[in-house]
């Protein structure tokens, strides 16, 4: 990268936009680099897992928000943007919360509570919050979850009610992966989404994960949803990208089609108005691809915009000159 090159961050700035990256506080804690790749390159985080209902209540009557405030107070002392994630979601799940016998009211009472009291807690310091995360299915139907089975599909409402009640600043989100181009699961993301407009719940917006593992949806098709999210009223921000080829995929062909994709894919949804781009891991370093179940084996290791020494890769500039 040349000298007089800004870098992500100081572009994002400049642009108003928002480039960030999920944090790991562990990492945080322990790595000066980490640090310094996270001041210098993005503008914003969301906590990777420390936000999680599993990481926050190790019983049923007790929060431990030590992580989350860690990852808060490093973006506050560096000018860096927020992202909740998450407060409803079907998996991480306290291990006290879901073998319970419950009642429907007393899991809508724990629900509630639980929403309240997190994004209570960050009020001003959250911008954004994935309110819900994943609720549909692949095939578009609604996921039977653990929180649909008991409660059926009213509270995602009730979550988006909760969260407004205590922080009315945040934007509050439905997140999701699979539903970032057109086709079965984004239709019905966007009927979701739909209905809780014509109903009045307090949805301000659509999180696009954007995992591109082995599939990449066509960023037209990526612009196209997010244009007709906007046109609901609703804002668009990429939450979660990484670009992962197969281990087949011969190094430098998977190099150059990441790089491409990135450029592309950013040009694509800033054009269309989304606001943010928030990448999966501030390096391929702390990539969930290199350790979660048999993605290791499955795809290279190597999805994000930096390498594991912190240094950009051709996928960085693609999207630094799609800012522009
Ligand atoms: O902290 C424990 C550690 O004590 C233990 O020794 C170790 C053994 O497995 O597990 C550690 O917890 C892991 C945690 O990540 C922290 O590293 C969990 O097992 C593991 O399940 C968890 O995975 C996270 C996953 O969400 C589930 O919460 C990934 O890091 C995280 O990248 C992934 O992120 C999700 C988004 O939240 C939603 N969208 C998809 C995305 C990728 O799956």
């Amino acid at each position: 990268m040349a000298d007089a090159e800004p870098s992500l961050r100081e572009l994002a700035d400049d642009e108003d936009f928002l480039i960030g990256t999920c944090v790991r506080s562990s990492a945080l804690r322990g790595d000066p680099e980490y640090q310094d790749a996270l001041r210098e390159h993005y503008n914003a985080v969301t906590c990777e897992g420390e936000m999680k209902m599993g990481a926050l209540r190790p019983s049923r009557h007790a929060f431990d928000f030590e992580a989350a405030d860690n990852v808060v107070a490093f973006a506050e002392e560096n000018d860096m943007t927020v992202r909740g994630h998450t407060l409803v979601w079907h998996m991480s799940n306290p291990d006290w919360l879901t073998p319970w016998t419950h009642t429907g009211a007393q899991l809508r009472d724990i629900l509630r509570e639980h929403v309240h009291t997190v994004a209570g807690r960050y009020r001003g310091q959250v911008a954004a919050w994935d309110v819900v995360n994943e609720a549909v299915d692949d095939d578009g139907t609604m996921r039977e979850s653990f929180w649909f089975r008991k409660l059926g599909a009213s509270y995602l409402d009730r979550a988006f009610q909760w969260a407004h009640e205590v922080a009315p600043d945040a934007d509050l989100y439905y997140n999701d992966y699979g539903a970032d181009g057109l086709g079965e699961k984004s239709d019905a993301v966007y009927d979701l989404v739909e209905g809780m407009v014509d109903r009045g719940v307090p949805i301000d917006g659509v999180g696009l994960q954007m995992h591109a593992l082995g599939e990449r949806p066509d960023p037209d098709d990526v612009a196209a949803n997010v244009e007709r999210l906007r046109d609901l009223g609703l804002k668009v921000q990429v939450t979660e990208m990484d670009v992962a080829f197969s281990r087949d995929t011969p190094a430098e062909e998977a190099r150059r089609k990441q790089t491409r994709y990135y450029g592309d894919l950013a040009s694509a949804v800033r054009e269309a108005g989304a606001e943010a781009l928030v990448v999966w891991g501030a390096d391929d370093g702390h990539s969930w691809v290199r350790n979660w179940r048999d993605l290791p084996d499955r795809f290279r290791g190597d999805p994000l915009l930096l390498d594991e020494n912190y240094e950009p890769k051709p996928a960085y500039d693609a999207v630094r000159d799609a800012l522009r």
